[in-house]
């Protein structure tokens, strides 16, 4: 975004994801257009220097699953944005995490990952890294949260945004969790969401969520 002229902030709680960002805007000469900040995501506004200005959140793949809270994350979405600003959220359905069919259930049925409306936390054992299958994980007790996409919805709705686009797709390229969807298609579904914040006259930048 900040190549196509955009002043961006980003937020991420992991040291090395912020090294890593500020070393590629860095690299291609965004550094004045991007910066980041390194703190939980709920923690976002006490480390902004304005809050209600801003024309765009931008929440994209593997997000959501992280947060024990979505009706604290929807606060602070809600309180970023300008009026008429917009959130885009793109991320795994969580319909996806309910079958697993990497485990053999009934013939011919997928097995069960999480029940739909499961409350409590995932608790996960996973030495390997997506994103490096030769990496093996020292630390691989992970602790996701299941959202239903109801509960996600009316988070957004009970902050007062507008959700104006919300769709279904199954993932393919190279957001898809490649790894997972190829071995696991049934995890391979994702969903993106378009919500406005009120009273703002023009929707900013012609966003789909096609
Ligand atoms: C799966 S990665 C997202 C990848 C990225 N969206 C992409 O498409 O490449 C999840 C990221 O969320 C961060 N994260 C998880 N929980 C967080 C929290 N409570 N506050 C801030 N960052 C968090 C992790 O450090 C990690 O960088």
């Amino acid at each position: 975004m900040a190549q196509r002229g955009a002043i961006v902030t980003g937020v991420d709680f992991s040291s090395e994801a912020i090294r890593t960002a500020t070393a590629l805007a860095t690299e291609l000469g965004r550094n004045e257009r991007a910066s980041f900040i390194e703190c939980n995501v709920y923690d976002t506004l006490d480390h902004l220097p304005d809050t209600g200005c801003y024309d765009l959140v931008y929440v994209t793949w593997g997000c959501i699953g992280w947060l024990p809270d979505v009706t604290k994350w929807a606060a602070v979405v809600t309180a970023c944005l300008k009026p008429g600003g917009v959130l885009y959220l793109a991320d795994g359905h969580p319909s996806a995490l309910v079958f697993d069919d990497c485990v053999t259930g009934t013939p011919g049925k997928p097995g069960w990952f999480v029940p739909y409306f499961e409350r409590e936390p995932l608790e996960l054992d996973e030495t390997q890294d997506y994103s490096n299958a030769g990496a093996t994980l020292k630390n691989s007790r992970v602790y996701a949260w299941m959202h239903g996409l109801g509960e996600i919805a009316s988070a957004l709705m009970d902050q007062g945004l507008e959700i104006r686009a919300l769709r279904h797709q199954t993932a393919t390229g190279p957001h898809s969790g490649a790894s997972v969807s190829s071995e696991c298609p049934l995890r391979a579904v994702r969903f993106k969401l378009l919500a406005y914040s009120p009273h703002g006259s023009e929707p900013p930048l012609g966003l789909h969520a096609s």
